[in-house]
């Protein structure tokens, strides 16, 4: 089966079998029926964070599950579950339609509630950490179901259990997220200030915020629908404070953020522009004329041609800054 239509770099890889699910029920069985025991299956989302380097020799398991439900309020909660299949700015749309607050600063990004935990989705100052509440997991060897509360989950920046040490070996079914009944606007990025001004916007609201965040992303972040991309195909590395005193005086404009544990993190964008990557192009793979952090496919590119270009950007970037950049999505 082609891959192609799903994952949103545009990567014509091949899979030996491919299923989708709508339940727990359908995905046990076809977990016991995988005709190929002795692999796992890879879990499909929107494919809006995987590269295929390879065609995948295994069976892909595109998770569909639906279902948008309250289940539990309080004085100052609404607790919605949603199924890991529903669109993730779906979800959002529905919380800002309700004025649940708390996902706003996510808007627009791509892929499937059953992703959002996997990396811990960010954007402008909001973390998915600050509103989870838990969710279910099936194991894909003991076929158990597991709940994961936040404590359990090991979130970080772009990490969770589920990208590491439980890498491929659970299936996440569902995630409750708790939204405020009274927002506490977070519009500490300085690009949504700005925005919100240039919109005019005299009382901030939730509304107000997800279409600041819609816009910004809008003007550099490239739309899949028109060029193969995964968002952010590097994460923004962290250095001790001391290299970054260093780099500061050789690059005075080099752009960082301090991290609550004294490290600081530096922008990959500014680094990969700055080793002289961005608008780069060879054959159909490049580096976006925009966002220097962002790989695109301009159509026919392979995974091993955009994995080829990642290491070279990786390679540059080190020679000239001594930085290691890490991936930040999935390689299969
Ligand atoms: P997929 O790409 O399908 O899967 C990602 C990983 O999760 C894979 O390892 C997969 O095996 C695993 N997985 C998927 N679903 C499940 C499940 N139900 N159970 C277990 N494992 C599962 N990310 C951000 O954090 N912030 C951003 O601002 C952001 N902006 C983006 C902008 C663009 C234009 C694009 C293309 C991507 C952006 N991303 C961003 C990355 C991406 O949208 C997120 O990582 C998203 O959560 C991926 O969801 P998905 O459903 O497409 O996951
Ligand atoms: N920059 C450059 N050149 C570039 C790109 C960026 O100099 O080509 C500089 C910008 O000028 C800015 C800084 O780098 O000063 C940060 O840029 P931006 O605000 O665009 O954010 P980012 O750090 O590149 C991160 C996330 C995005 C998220 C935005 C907004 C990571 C890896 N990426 O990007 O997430 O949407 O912040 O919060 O943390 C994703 O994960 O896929 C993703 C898109």
């Amino acid at each position: 089966i082609p891959l192609r239509q799903y994952n949103t770099l545009g990567i014509d890889a091949i899979a030996s079998l491919f299923a989708t699910f709508t339940s727990s029920e359908e995905l046990k069985v076809l977990i016991e029926d995988n005709p190929i025991p002795g692999k796992d299956p890879l879990i499909l989302g929107g494919g809006s964070n995987m590269l295929f380097k390879d065609h995948v020799s295994g069976l892909v398991l595109k998770n569909e599950i639906p279902g948008l439900s309250v289940v539990k309020e309080d004085a100052g909660h609404v607790y919605v579950k949603a199924g890991a299949g529903e669109n993730w700015h779906g979800f959002v749309q529905f919380c800002l339609k309700q004025n649940w607050a708390g996902v706003e600063n996510l808007s627009l990004i791509p892929g499937c509630v059953g992703a959002s935990p996997m990396q811990n989705i960010g954007a402008y100052g909001v973390e998915i950490k600050e509103v989870f509440e838990e969710l279910e997991a099936f194991h894909i060897h003991d076929k158990e179901m597991h709940v994961f509360k936040a404590g359990d989950c090991a979130f970080g920046y772009r990490e969770s259990v589920f990208k590491g040490k439980y890498r491929n070996q659970y299936v996440i079914l569902n995630v409750t997220y708790r939204l405020n009944k009274v927002p506490k606007f977070n519009t500490s990025y300085g690009a949504i200030e700005q925005e919100l001004e240039r919109m005019g916007v005299q009382q901030v609201s939730i509304q107000a915020v997800s279409q600041a965040v819609i816009n910004i992303r809008s003007s550099k972040l490239p739309d899949p629908a028109k060029i193969g991309n995964a968002g952010s195909f590097f994460k923004n590395p962290s250095v001790t404070a001391d290299v970054y005193t260093q780099l500061k005086i050789q690059y005075p404009n080099i752009v960082g953020y301090s991290n609550a544990d004294g490290t600081v993190k530096l922008a990959a964008g500014w680094l990969i522009e700055q080793s002289g990557w961005k608008g780069y192009r060879r054959g159909d793979a490049g580096v976006h004329e925009k966002q220097a952090l962002v790989l695109v496919n301009y159509g026919n590119a392979t995974g091993q041609e955009i994995y080829d270009l990642s290491e070279d950007v990786m390679k540059s970037v080190h020679a000239k800054f001594g930085v290691h950049l890490e991936r930040e999505v999935n390689v299969v």
